[in-house]
C-alpha cells in the first residue's frame, strides 16, 4: 500500500469527481455511460480511504449548477444516485460506513430523497468512515442558508453579534462538526473548485489529477496521500517554527 505512514493519514479527504461526461464521449458512447461507470470509482475509493484509516470522505456527486444540465441527464443523474443507494447500502453497512447529506435535500426528487433518508438512517450506528455526500450542494448556497440561521439567531436575541466567531460560522454550516478537509482532490483536470466548500477550504492542500473519475481507483487516492504527508503545512507559520513542533 505504497508508503503510506499510518500515524499522518488524513482525518478529511474530499473530492470533485470530474470527468465523466469526456470519459464517455472519448469512447463514443453517451455522457451517462461516464456516470454509470463513476459509481465503481467511488466504491473503490470508499474502501481505500476506509482501509487506511481515514475519518472523513466528502464527494461533490451534484452541484447546484448541475441543475442547468439538459433535463435528460439530470433525471439520468438521479435514478443512478437512488439505484447506487440501494445496491451499495449492503457494502456500507459491512465496511461500517455512517452516511451524511450535504446540500439542498428539499430539491431533490421524492424517491431520491427518500431513498437517502433510510440510507443515513440504516446507516447512522455505524463506527467507520464518515461518508458525506454533496447532492444540490454549492459553497454559495451552503453560505446562504448560514447567513440566514445566524441572522435568526441574533433576532430571537439568542446570539449576540460580538460573539459571533469564525467558529459560529464553522457551526452553522452543513458541514457542522466536521472538521475542515485536509486534502482536496479534483479529478479529471480542471483546475477550479467549482462552488465547493469554499469556506472550509481555508488551509486545505490542493491536489488537480488528470485521471477522468471512471478510473480513478483507491491507488490514486493512495499515491496523493503518499504524496500529501511530504508536504509541509505551515498554517501562515515560517517553515522553522513547524518543523520544531
Ligand atoms: C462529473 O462529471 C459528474 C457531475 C458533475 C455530476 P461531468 O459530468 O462534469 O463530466 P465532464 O466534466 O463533463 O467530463
Ligand atoms: C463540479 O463539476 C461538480 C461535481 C463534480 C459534482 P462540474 O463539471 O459541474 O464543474 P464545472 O462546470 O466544470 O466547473
Ligand atoms: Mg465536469
Amino acid at each position: 500500500m505504497l508508503d503510506i505512514d499510518r500515524s499522518n493519514v488524513p482525518a478529511h479527504i474530499a473530492i470533485i469527481m470530474d470527468g465523466n461526461g469526456r470519459w464517455a464521449k472519448k469512447q463514443g458512447q453517451e455522457r451517462v455511460f461516464g456516470h454509470r461507470h463513476g459509481v465503481e470509482a467511488v466504491r473503490s475509493v470508499i474502501e481505500g480511504a476506509g482501509e487506511i484509516g481515514v475519518k472523513y470522505l466528502t464527494l461533490y456527486a451534484f452541484s447546484t449548477e448541475n441543475w442547468n444540465r439538459p433535463k435528460a441527464e439530470v433525471d439520468a443523474l438521479m435514478n443512478l444516485l437512488v439505484q447506487a443507494i440501494n445496491n451499495e447500502l449492503d457494502g456500507l453497512m459491512k465496511n461500517q460506513v455512517r452516511l451524511r447529506v450535504i446540500g439542498d435535500m428539499g430539491s431533490l426528487p421524492e424517491k431520491c430523497r427518500t431513498g437517502l433518508q433510510y440510507a443515513i438512517g440504516k446507516t447512522s450506528g455505524n463506527k467507520g468512515l464518515c461518508l458525506v455526500l454533496a447532492i444540490s450542494y454549492s459553497s454559495k448556497w451552503e453560505c446562504v442558508e448560514m447567513v440566514k440561521k445566524i441572522s435568526k439567531s441574533v433576532k430571537d436575541n439568542v446570539l449576540d453579534i460580538d460573539k459571533i466567531t469564525a467558529e459560529t460560522i464553522s457551526d452553522n454550516m452543513s458541514t457542522a462538526g466536521i472538521p475542515d478537509p485536509d486534502i482536496l482532490i479534483r479529478t479529471g483536470g480542471e483546475c477550479r473548485v467549482s462552488n465547493f466548500l469554499l469556506w472550509q477550504l481555508a488551509y486545505t492542500e490542493l491536489f488537480f489529477s488528470p485521471i477522468m473519475w471512471p478510473d480513478f481507483r483507491k491507488q490514486d487516492l493512495w499515491e496523493i496521500i503518499s504524496n500529501f504527508q511530504n508536504r509541509e503545512r505551515r498554517f501562515g507559520k515560517t517553515g522553522e517554527q513547524v518543523k520544531k513542533k
